[in-house]
């Protein structure tokens, strides 16, 4: 079995299916890119966008995933990657996820978005501005579903918020 990857936007469980996944396969190590850049760098994703912007923390994904399958390679370690919503806005990572991972995007209707934004706000520097939360969503999913669609290799619909079942279909499509 390879490394496996978790897209989708913020919101959409990435976290949750990645501890599930987890759960279900011990052999293999659970690493959140977000965690990775903030143990890497010393400092959280808001400081990063704040003093950096989003270009540079968009390098600094770019680097990590670098790291991380170098590492894979040099010890044999498998990962389950739970990435970050924008992750895949960057075509070097894109090609880099699709060609070491089997990468699962976990598409949920903004909707589903919108209601589990507002139940785990979090620190959220995309979702800052002006707009109301639900047109932001709309806004930037826009651009982000034809990405996340054309990144993965298989596409599991997360909208019942059954994190167990996702992860469990994961392993079934897994090859
Ligand atoms: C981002 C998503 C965040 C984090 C950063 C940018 C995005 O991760 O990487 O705030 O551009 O969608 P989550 O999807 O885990 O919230």
């Amino acid at each position: 079995m390879g490394h496996i990857s978790l897209i989708g936007f913020m919101g959409s469980g990435k976290s949750s299916v990645g501890k599930e996944l987890a759960k279900l396969l011990p052999s293999m190590e659970l690493i959140d890119l977000d965690t990775y850049i903030e143990a890497m760098t010393g400092r959280s994703i808001p400081e990063i966008f704040e003093n950096e912007g989003e270009a540079a923390f968009r390098q600094m994904e770019r680097s990590a995933l670098e790291d991380i399958f170098m590492t894979g390679e040099l010890t044999g370690s498998q990962y389950i990657l739970s990435l970050g919503g924008g992750t895949v806005t960057t075509e070097a990572c894109r090609r880099m996820i699709r060609r070491n991972s089997t990468c699962f995007y976990l598409k949920a209707s903004v909707g589903t978005l919108v209601r589990n934004l507002e139940t785990w706000p979090g620190d959220r520097p995309m979702l800052k501005g002006g707009k109301s939360l639900r047109s932001r969503v709309e806004e930037l999913m826009t651009t982000r579903a034809p990405i996340y669609e054309k990144t993965a290799h298989h596409i599991i619909n997360v909208d019942s918020d059954d994190y167990t079942a996702a992860a469990v279909d994961i392993i079934t499509m897994q090859d």
